[in-house]
């Protein structure tokens, strides 16, 4: 999608850089929810600037983080350990029987069609190793739709501004957003698309793919899946 490539630059990442506050504490909670040992091999896929997989790294778990964004990858290797950040394409990865955990957080998934989408998920499963766990992390569509606004301020500090225009279209299966970031008084129309997959489209999906002993948490915390959690968090097994 031509929208991706556009979207996740420089200015993107800068206005996104209060997530960084929450990136340790996630990285902790996810330990805990998947039980992660040291040595097990771990690959976040859609990784952007690397603040979970830094976090890990330091931490002394093994693990890599692929993604698209020259200047998140950028941005990612200069902070942290630069082998640990490989340009990749995830519709494209071939690695079979690799990781034991494989994560894709903070909604990194659906900005494709839904043959891709697919195929993305089963290209995971395979990279798993045989009981291997992979954890999904993104918005909670029924609680978008139930709880929907065109017009969404997302963040707003002295000099940092994001506010969304969201757009239900395809009978609420996707949500268009026009982000306007607002950096230092400068202006950038980003714009992102997102098929809202709902928890029993992805549970058929996923089982149809391989995956077994799928589970549901509302956060990254573990709390019970709801439509009113914002988040829907999904652990499944290859
Ligand atoms: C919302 S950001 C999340 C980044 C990171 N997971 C985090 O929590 O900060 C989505 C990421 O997906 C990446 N991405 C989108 N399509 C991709 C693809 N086909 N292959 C690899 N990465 C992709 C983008 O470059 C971006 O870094």
């Amino acid at each position: 999608m031509v929208w991706v490539k556009k979207t996740f630059d420089k200015k993107y990442m800068k206005a996104f850089e209060f997530l960084d506050k929450k990136s340790n504490m996630e990285v902790k909670e996810i330990v805990k929810l998947l039980n992660i040992t040291k040595r097990q091999s771990i690959l976040d896929t859609c990784c952007g600037w690397g603040r979970h997989v830094c976090k890990f790294y330091k931490k002394g778990y093994k693990i890599k983080g692929i993604d698209l964004s020259d200047d998140f990858l950028n941005h990612a290797r200069k902070k942290c350990k630069k082998e640990l950040f490989i340009k990749k394409d995830i519709r494209k990865i071939d690695y079979k029987n690799q990781f034991d955990i494989i994560l894709n957080l903070e909604t990194s998934f659906g900005y494709y069609s839904d043959k891709i989408n697919k195929l993305i998920l089963r290209k995971i499963h395979r990279a798993l190793k045989k009981d291997g766990q992979f954890l999904l992390d993104m918005v909670n569509p029924t609680f978008i739709i139930k709880n929907f606004k065109d017009n969404l301020i997302l963040f707003n500090k002295k000099d940092v501004k994001i506010k969304d225009i969201n757009k239900l279209i395809k009978n609420k299966s996707i949500i268009e957003t026009k982000r306007i970031i607002e950096l230092n008084n400068n202006y950038y129309e980003k714009k992102i698309v997102l098929r809202l997959y709902e928890k029993n489209e992805l549970l058929k999906i996923l089982k149809e793919i391989g995956f077994r002993k799928i589970r549901f948490f509302g956060n990254l915390n573990g709390d019970k899946y709801s439509k009113n959690s914002p988040r829907l968090v999904i652990i499944s097994q290859r």
